[in-house]
Formats: structure tokens, C-alpha cells, sequence
């Protein structure tokens, strides 16, 4: 049976119980999910996504102290009284390892909110494409891409990310897919704008998430995130102790020659 795949260009586009049965892979590429994926890369223990900031100050005041940092951002700079920024190069080894990271952004951590009825929910970017692909090809139920989107509109970063990770599923799947159109459409533009690193980049900085980052004088956090494939680890969400965790994925066979 080819595998179901669909791509929703933005949160609100499926209702929370349409996921049910399936796996949800959320993106917010610039930048709430690529900086989970790095946190997680750099040792950190969780990430425990909230929907607000007082929640997010609720949750942090309970852990024991020296465990715990608080992250993210609004309107894209550091929430006043948190550690970190929602900058994915803040999440350094020397600065998260072993910490619980209490993380609330604009639009990532709502999106991964809204999609926490699916059987299993993970954490999508570039830095992490190719063992996203991994993990959902090995799992047989429909996937459901969520693009995170930015203050309730679709964003061409989000769309490019899950156009390369239907990408990569198709060819780990040999084709065995059943894609929607807006999947068809996010592959499409992938293939178009990722020939080179600079038309990547380019794209990734006119969007409407990356102009705001640009203006913000974040520039360097586009580069991070255009780095496909820098780790091979996937987050997944677990809604019932609100922690996202780092998991590897198992590589399916690849009879086809791919590395
Ligand atoms: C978000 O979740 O809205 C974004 O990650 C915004 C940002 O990077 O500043």
C-alpha cells in the first residue's frame, strides 16, 4: 500500500483530530523547530514547548533550580527575564547539556499544540531532513507535514522544508507514496529553489518568516537553518509529559544505493 502524505501549509488548515492515526511532523524551520533539533543535538536533557509565556515561567518556577532554562521568543527577540533567545546558535553543548528547556514561540510551539493528537508527533527542519525521513518511512501510518506558518499566514521557509522531506521520503520509499497536491506543490518548490545554497538561501531570506529575521539582524540563524541534514536525530513530542525528546532514527534498508 503507498503511504498516505500530506502537507498542511498551515495549522489551521486540518482540525487537531484529522491527525488521529497518523504521525505529524511539525516545522517551523526560522527557527522554533531547528532550534529544538539543535538544543536536543547539543545534550540538552528536553524541551517542554508552552503556549505562553506565564505558563512557560509556571512550568520553569517548578523545576529544581540549576536543571532548567527558559526560551524563546515574541516578535523574534528575547522574552524579558528568559535565558535564551530563540536563536538555534544560543543552544550551545556549553550551555545546554543536561538542562530541561522551557521553550514558547510565536507560532512553532502552537503548531506542535495543535498537532499533539497524531499517534506520534515529531520535530522537522533542514538540520535534521534526512533522519526525519528515516524515522517516518519506517513507520507505516500516514504522515501529515505541518507547516508552522508565521502570525497565521503561510511562509515559503516552512513550505521548502516539507517539500525536502517529502523529498527525501519519496525516494527512501521508492516512490511508494500517495502524495496530496500541496505535497506535490511544496516538492516541486523545493526541487526549484535548492539547486544551489545561494537560491536556497535566497528564498529562505524573502521569505516571510526570513525577512523578519533579516530585519531583526538574524541573518546568521538563515544560514544555520539552510545546513541540511548537520544532525542525525529526530525530536519527538510526547504530549502526555509535555516533553520533546531526542530520538535516533533507526535507518530503513536502502536497496537502491543511496548513503
Ligand atoms: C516562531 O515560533 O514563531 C518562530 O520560531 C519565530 C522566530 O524565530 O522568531
Amino acid at each position: 500500500m503507498p503511504r498516505e502524505v500530506n502537507v498542511h501549509l498551515l495549522p489551521r488548515h486540518f482540525e487537531p483530530e484529522a491527525l488521529r492515526g497518523g504521525i505529524a511532523v511539525v516545522i517551523d524551520l526560522l527557527r522554533a523547530t531547528t532550534t529544538i533539533v539543535t538544543a536536543l543535538a547539543n545534550g540538552a536533557r528536553c524541551v517542554l514547548p508552552c503556549g505562553d509565556i506565564e505558563t512557560a515561567k509556571r512550568v520553569a518556577a517548578d523545576l529544581p533550580v540549576g536543571s532548567v532554562l527558559l526560551g524563546g521568543e515574541r516578535r523574534g527577540v528575547r522574552i524579558e527575564g528568559f535565558d535564551l533567545d530563540n536563536s538555534p546558535a544560543a543552544y550551545s553543548a556549553e550551555r545546554v547539556t543536561g538542562k530541561t528547556i522551557v521553550f514558547t514561540t510565536t507560532n512553532g510551539t502552537a503548531a506542535l499544540m495543535r498537532s499533539r493528537e497524531a499517534d506520534r508527533v515529531l520535530v522537522g527542519s533542514l538540520v535534521n531532513r534526512r533522519a526525519v525521513a528515516w524515522a517516518v518511512a519506517a513507520d507505516d501510518r500516514p504522515v501529515h507535514l505541518v507547516c508552522a506558518g508565521t502570525d497565521g499566514r503561510v511562509t515559503a521557509e516552512d513550505v521548502a522544508a516539507a517539500g525536502a522531506i517529502v523529498t527525501e521520503l519519496e525516494a527512501f520509499l521508492r516512490g511508494d507514496v500517495l502524495i496530496d497536491d500541496t505535497a506535490l506543490i511544496a516538492a516541486k518548490f523545493w526541487a526549484a529553489e535548492s539547486s544551489t545554497t545561494e537560491s536556497l538561501l535566497s528564498v529562505l531570506r524573502h521569505s516571510r518568516g526570513g525577512s523578519n529575521l533579516v530585519e531583526l539582524g538574524f541573518d546568521r540563524d538563515i544560514e544555520f537553518a539552510a545546513h541540511v541534514d548537520s544532525y542525525d536525530l529526530v525530536g519527538e513530542f510526547f504530549p502526555r509529559t509535555g516533553e520533546v525528546r531526542a530520538v535516533r532514527s533507526n535507518p530503513v534498508p536502502l536497496p537502491y544505493g543511496r548513503t
